[in-house]
């Protein structure tokens, strides 16, 4: 058994995807092991996206992330971090193929539904930021 983190950003849960996205992970055999519901303050954004804290998008990244509540998901179950990866799709909402999460419901870049951790470590170091 493998555990990996979702984090459905402000734009999934304005748009009330929570029950659907979830359920989806569900539907394919994952189990919710964890769940919070948070809005990240400043410090922590900063901390979790430390990673692109050279990329010219850093502020308007942890500007999105801060604007409103998230809802963070440990999950777990067999290859949880490459199969969650695939099930959200690319970054790139207008890239992602449709029957991801975002390339069915995302159309940004930023704002792009959801976030997922993309290994071991960065769960691990994601995962502690949150819970
Ligand atoms: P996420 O999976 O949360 O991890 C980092 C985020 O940075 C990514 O989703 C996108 O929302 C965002 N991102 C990645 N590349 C760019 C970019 N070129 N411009 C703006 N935002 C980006």
């Amino acid at each position: 058994m493998e555990q990996t983190l979702i984090v459905i950003k402000p734009d999934g849960v304005q748009k009330k995807l929570v029950g659907t996205i979830l359920s989806r992970f569900e539907k394919r055999g994952f189990t919710i092991h964890s769940m919070k519901v948070f809005q990240f303050t400043k410090e922590q954004a900063e901390k979790f996206y430390l990673p692109h804290s050279e990329k010219k998008f850093f502020s308007s990244l942890v500007k999105f992330i801060i604007s409103d509540k998230v809802v963070a998901v440990i999950l777990e179950g067999s290859t949880a971090i490459k199969v969650v990866r695939q099930m959200i799709g690319s970054t790139k909402s207008d890239e992602a193929a449709p029957g991801t999460i975002r390339g069915d419901f995302g159309l940004n870049l930023t704002d792009n539904v959801i976030h997922a951790s993309d290994s071991k470590e960065s769960f691990e170091r994601e995962s502690k930021i949150i819970f």
